[in-house]
């Protein structure tokens, strides 16, 4: 039965417990063709992810991810999607600088990508230790690309956990 978007945004927690469930490569396109669209400042798209389902690729791009010896449960992902930075490209005539909206655009799509792999089944993690140049050599980002996220993906049989947040009241005021 399909999950209704509050099912989801339950069950989606950070995994970091992943089982030896591979995950197909189909898979992982319909995450990405979900999460691509994303809303972005004036929809500059400022973005290329990088899916990465290969072993020795996992491998290299786990110990990109895992800094000072943090994010050791990456071994176990079955994929990752690297999130490249790119500077917002504006349509001609268009003089908006939107580039200090990249950030907030790279957080739209690392939602849609963990609540798109939710929908399938998938587990995920996003990841914010990244090693600039263990990245750039792991995936092969262009000249001018960053990464500062990346999501862990795989399957999990870690039981759904209650959600730790502030209260209401403190995240929020209806006036
Ligand atoms: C920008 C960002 C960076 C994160 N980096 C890491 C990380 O490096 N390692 C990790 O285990 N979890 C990381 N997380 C996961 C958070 O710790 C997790 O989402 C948060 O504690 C809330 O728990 P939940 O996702 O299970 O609801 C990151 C989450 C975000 C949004």
């Amino acid at each position: 039965m399909k999950k209704t978007f509050n099912d989801l945004i339950l069950s989606r927690q950070a995994c970091r417990e992943f089982n030896d469930v591979a995950l197909s490569k189909e898979t992982v396109l319909e995450i990405l063709k979900q999460a691509k669209l994303a809303p972005s400042a004036c929809n500059s798209q400022p973005w290329k992810m990088y899916a990465v389902t290969t072993p020795e690729n996992i491998e290299k791009t786990a110990i990109a991810l895992g800094v000072n010896g943090h994010n050791k449960f990456l071994s176990k992902a079955k994929a990752f999607i690297v999130l490249a930075e790119k500077k917002a490209v504006l349509k001609p005539g268009v003089t908006f600088d939107g580039h200090h909206f990249v950030k907030y655009d790279i957080g739209q799509i690392s939602a849609y990508i963990t609540l798109s792999a939710k929908s399938l089944g998938v587990d995920s993690c996003i990841i914010g230790m990244v090693d600039q140049n263990l990245i750039k050599d792991a995936v092969g980002l262009c000249d001018g690309e960053i990464c500062n996220i990346a999501i862990a993906l795989g399957y999990s049989d870690i039981p759904v956990r209650d959600k730790i947040r502030k209260t209401d009241d403190q995240v929020f005021t209806i006036i």
